[in-house]
C-alpha cells in the first residue's frame, strides 16, 4: 500500500492484541442483545464474527468502536480502553458502518477530502490519499460524480475508501460485501487482503461463510449475542463432523460394481443413483488416496473423485440447529440487507 501516515508510523509494534472484547454485554431494556462476548484479535490479522440477522454483531462492533456504551465488560483498541479513552480509540481505527455513511450531495473526491481534513491530514497529503484510494477502489472515473448518482456497490467501495483515508492501524468493517454482487464482492476481498498484508488489522461482521472462510485467520460464531463457537475456518470445519468421500462414475450400468468395490474398503456408503454418485466418511487425504488406488486398478470408469470437507454452512447448522442465512434479504440497490 503507498499510504503512510502518522498513524501508521507510531503504531505499538509491540506482541498485545489490535483488539480485545471482555465479557462485553449490552442490553436494551428486557433484551439482552450481547451476553458475555469476549475476544481478542492479534495485530495484523483478521477476526471474522459470523452470525445471522439480529446475533448481536453491529450491536458489538459499535460496542468497540465507542458508539455506544457497554452495559458492563471491557473493550481496547490498540491498547486504549474504549470506556476511558474513546478519543484515542477514534483516532486508532476505521469504522466502515453496515449502512452508507457518505455524503450524497458531494462528489467521491469531496467525500474523500472531507474526512480527511476533519483527520487534520495536510492538504497535500488529502489531495494525493484521495487520488490514490479513488484509483485502488476503481473510482477514478466517477471520482467527480455525486455520490448519490452511485451504485450500490460504488458506495460501498467508496465509504471503505473514505474509512482509510487516515491509514488507521485497526479497521471495523460491518458487513461490508452484503448487497454486492459476486464480481464487486471478489474485488473488495482483494483490497481488503492488501491492507491485512500491509499489517492492518481487521474485524469483519459477516453473513456469509464463505467470506469468513475466504478473509479470517480466525473466526467467532455469533448467535442470540453469544459466542457458540470460535477457531480458525479449518478447526470449525473440523468440529462439524467428517470429510467425505465423493465419487462419480460414468457409467450408470457401472453405479453398482463401484458401490460394492467401495463399500469393501469404506463403510457407510451411500448411492444418489440419478447423479451416478456415492459418498463415504472419510477420515482425510489418506483414505481417499487409497480409494483412489483400489478404483485406479478397476475397470470402473469414473468422472470425478474428490474428499468434500464440510462448509461452514454445515458448521453453523450443527452449531445452531439453522442455517445462517436463512433471514436474509439482501438487496443490491442500497448496499444493505434488510
Ligand atoms: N438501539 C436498539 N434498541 C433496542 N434493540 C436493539 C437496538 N439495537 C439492536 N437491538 C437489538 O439487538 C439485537 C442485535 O442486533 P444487531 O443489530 O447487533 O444484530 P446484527 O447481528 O448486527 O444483525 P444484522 O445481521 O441484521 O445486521 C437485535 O435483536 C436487535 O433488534
Ligand atoms: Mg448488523
Amino acid at each position: 500500500m503507498t499510504i503512510t501516515t502518522d498513524a501508521r508510523n507510531v503504531r505499538d509494534r509491540s506482541t498485545a492484541p489490535a483488539i480485545e472484547a471482555e465479557h462485553l454485554v449490552k442490553r436494551f431494556g428486557e433484551m439482552t442483545a450481547v451476553d458475555d462476548v469476549s475476544f481478542s484479535v492479534p495485530q495484523g490479522t483478521v477476526l471474522g464474527m459470523l452470525g445471522p440477522n439480529g446475533a448481536g454483531k453491529t450491536t458489538t462492533v459499535r460496542m468497540m468502536t465507542s458508539l455506544t456504551v457497554p452495559t458492563s465488560g471491557t473493550a481496547r483498541v490498540a491498547g486504549h480502553d474504549v470506556a476511558s479513552d474513546p478519543e484515542a480509540v477514534r483516532r486508532s481505527m476505521g469504522l466502515t458502518g453496515q449502512s452508507a455513511t457518505v455524503d450524497e450531495m458531494l462528489t467521491g473526491r469531496e467525500n474523500l477530502r472531507l474526512i480527511g481534513s476533519l483527520y487534520g491530514l495536510s492538504r497535500a497529503d488529502v489531495r494525493r490519499l484521495s487520488d490514490d484510494l479513488l484509483e485502488r477502489f476503481s473510482l477514478s472515473e466517477s471520482g467527480d460524480k455525486v455520490a448519490k448518482e452511485y451504485s450500490g456497490g460504488m458506495r460501498r467501495r467508496l465509504d471503505l475508501a473514505v474509512s482509510l483515508i487516515a491509514a488507521p492501524p485497526v479497521l471495523f468493517l460491518d458487513e461490508p460485501t452484503t448487497g454486492l454482487d459476486p464480481r464487486s464482492r471478489v474485488e473488495l476481498w482483494d483490497v481488503l487482503r492488501g491492507l491485512v498484508r500491509d499489517g492492518t488489522t481487521l474485524l469483519l461482521t459477516t453473513q456469509y461463510l464463505e467470506e469468513a472462510d475466504q478473509l479470517a485467520d480466525r473466526i467467532v460464531v455469533i448467535d442470540h449475542g453469544r459466542v457458540i463457537a470460535e477457531g480458525t475456518p479449518l478447526e470449525l470445519k473440523d468440529q462439524s463432523g467428517q470429510a467425505a468421500i465423493v465419487l462419480t462414475v460414468s457409467h450408470a450400468e457401472q453405479l453398482d460394481e463401484a458401490r460394492a468395490l467401495l463399500a469393501s474398503h469404506v463403510t457407510d456408503v451411500h448411492v444418489d443413483v440419478p447423479a451416478r454418485q456415492l459418498t463415504a466418511p472419510a477420515d482425510g487425504l489418506a483414505d481417499m488416496t487409497r480409494v483412489a488406488a483400489v478404483f485406479d486398478r478397476s475397470e470402473i470408469v469414473l468422472d470425478d473423485l474428490g474428499l468434500k470437507r464440510p462448509s461452514l454452512d454445515d458448521v453453523f447448522l450443527s452449531l445452531t440447529g439453522h442455517r445462517a442465512e436463512q433471514e436474509t434479504n439482501h438487496t443490491t440497490e442500497t448496499g444493505e440487507s434488510r
